[in-house]
């Protein structure tokens, strides 16, 4: 499985406090069953942010440390964009990193955020030529009840991705599920924080799926469309 969000890389945002930990988490998720992750820290326009230099550094130091140890897991960067004023010119500027370097870049909003504001900011992304994808899509509470919303963004060509903890358990359960079942959905991934509390976990929700759903369209989720992300070469 190949995870598209996920705070592995360390010392940057509320994830993975240090190395350790950031290793830990890549032994979780190895096991698991995720053979490739895109580490996603947040970019916030009204925050500091690490630039994509002192990033890659650090994935290359967490990469090392990984293959030492015979972890069989490949790493990518990107960010988690939170979407406001200013974040279109970062992205232009080179500040973010969109997904290995594709034209996908990974998008966040406010949970409270109006649904008009979340659509023109996928229609601005857009037409710079991002492909956004609406990072844990349950949470919105626009969204909650009207998974129309959600057609009409991915109507758009923008993607969804939700999270594999809100399948399972938690208050956004009913409606993640819901949008498994209109198959709604292009990415699950794990959104994973740390190695002891929201950890890079799969397995369960992957069992989940395929008890649940059809084959090719759990492949395509877990599997598949990420496979597109990290070959993309549109920018
Ligand atoms: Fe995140």
């Amino acid at each position: 499985m190949i995870d598209i969000h996920n705070h592995i890389l360390y010392g940057t945002d509320d994830g993975a406090a240090d190395l350790q930990e950031a290793v830990e988490m890549a032994q979780i998720a190895c096991r698991e069953g995720i053979t490739a992750i895109v580490a996603t820290p947040h970019f916030r326009i009204d925050r500091h942010n690490d630039s994509p230099e002192t990033l890659r550094t650090r994935l290359e130091e967490i990469r090392q440390a990984v293959k030492k140890l015979g972890i069989p897991l490949t790493l990518y960067l990107g960010h988690e964009l939170y979407y406001g004023d200013g974040a279109e010119e970062a992205l232009e500027e080179h500040r973010v990193c969109t997904m290995h370097g594709s034209a996908f870049i990974l998008v966040e909003f406010s949970p409270d955020e109006e649904y008009t504001y979340i659509r023109n900011a996928v229609d601005h992304l857009m037409g710079l030529g991002y492909l956004p994808i609406i990072a844990h899509a349950e949470r919105y509470r626009c969204m909650v009840n009207n998974p129309g919303y959600l057609w009409e963004l991915r109507n758009m060509g923008s993607k969804i991705q939700i999270n594999a903890a809100s399948v399972i358990s938690g208050p956004f359960r009913r409606f993640t599920r819901r949008l498994l079942d209109e198959e709604l959905v292009d990415y699950l991934a794990t959104d994973a924080h740390g190695s002891r509390e929201r950890k890079p976990e799969m397995k369960r929700c992957r069992a989940y799926l395929y008890r649940k759903y059809r084959r090719p369209y759990v492949d395509a989720i877990l599997v598949k469309n990420a496979g597109h992300i990290v070959k993309d070469k549109s920018l």
